[in-house]
């Protein structure tokens, strides 16, 4: 395996900070080192510097996506940490539709706008759909906007595909559930059209301005600011509250806090979980 220079490390480490916030410290040389090496060896690379080189002068910038599928960390599974799941079933998914009907009563049908803005290979913004399958039954009264971004195209991809393997498909979903939500392909299982249709994808990065999407009733943001700069987490937090409604949930990941992060939000707990809301402001007299 090629080693990487400290030189190269600072210039790598920067550079793909700079593309997806995402932040390697010293001491993870091994990380770059292993998961770039592929990219290194289908370029017929020589060294690190050769690949960033290669990577800035490419127009089209399909280096660059290719280095941060390699480097992104896309760990996730069906019904992650149950509790958000438990509570968007029994309380907020029920407290929308109330207040969106008691407040539009000519509504013919009711708006939901949920954003899964790391969904990885999809198994979180599944799970959501799942959810809403089960509790709406008659989907059609509804207008259910569910999106699922991510940097990576290689997730993206899977998840838009709904493709698990035997692994994957065993983590966080009882047999009942694969029966009825998957439709067995060798040894695969895919995401009934039922559930997939209720779904969109895209590629989105949230280091960039949101642009075309929302607003949105709930948001999940969950397990990928981990990766950031407290700018970048400062940045991004600031950025979705102003997609969010007003009223709307943010859910970050079950380690996760706002609290050093941004101002904008305060936590509400409900049951065994946490969520988050857009803090009230106070407009002062004059501005009323
Ligand atoms: C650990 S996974 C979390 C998946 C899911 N949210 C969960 O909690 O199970 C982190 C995801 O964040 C994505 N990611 C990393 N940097 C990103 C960025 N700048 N914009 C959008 N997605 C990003 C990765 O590609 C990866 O799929």
């Amino acid at each position: 395996m090629t080693a990487i220079t400290p030189d190269e490390f600072r210039v790598i480490s920067n550079y793909i900070l700079s593309v997806s916030g995402i932040f390697i410290g010293e001491g993870k040389e091994y990380l770059i080192e292993s998961r770039l090496q592929p990219i290194m060896h289908d370029l017929g690379c020589t060294s690190f510097s050769e690949l960033y080189h290669k990577s800035k002068v490419d127009p089209k910038r399909i280096i660059e996506k290719k280095i941060v599928d390699a480097i992104t960390t896309k760990e996730t599974y069906f019904f992650r940490d149950i509790f958000p799941f438990e509570v968007l079933q029994h309380k907020i998914i029920p407290d929308i539709i109330d207040k969106k009907k008691s407040h539009n009563t000519t509504l013919s049908t009711i708006p939901i706008r949920i954003w899964c803005s790391a969904s990885s290979t999809g198994q979180e913004v599944y799970s959501i759909a799942i959810i809403l399958k089960n509790l709406l039954i008659d989907t059609s009264k509804y207008n259910i906007q569910l999106l699922g971004t991510d940097i990576s195209n290689a997730a993206i991809s899977q998840a838009s595909y709904g493709r698990y393997n035997k692994f994957e498909i065993s983590r966080g979903l009882a047999k009942p559930q694969i029966k009825k939500y998957f439709n067995r392909e060798g040894d695969y299982w895919r995401i009934k059209d039922e559930i997939r249709s209720m779904v969109t994808f895209k590629r989105l990065n949230l280091l960039e301005p949101f642009i075309g999407i929302g607003p949105f009733d709930i948001i999940f943001c969950r397990n990928v600011a981990i990766y950031f700069t407290l700018d970048e987490r400062q940045k991004l937090y600031s950025k979705l509250a102003g997609i969010l409604d007003p009223k709307g949930y943010l859910f970050i990941g079950a380690t996760e806090s706002l609290t050093n992060d941004t101002p904008l939000f305060q936590p509400k707990k409900y049951l065994k979980s946490v969520f988050y809301q857009l803090k009230k402001i106070e407009l002062k007299k004059k501005d009323k």
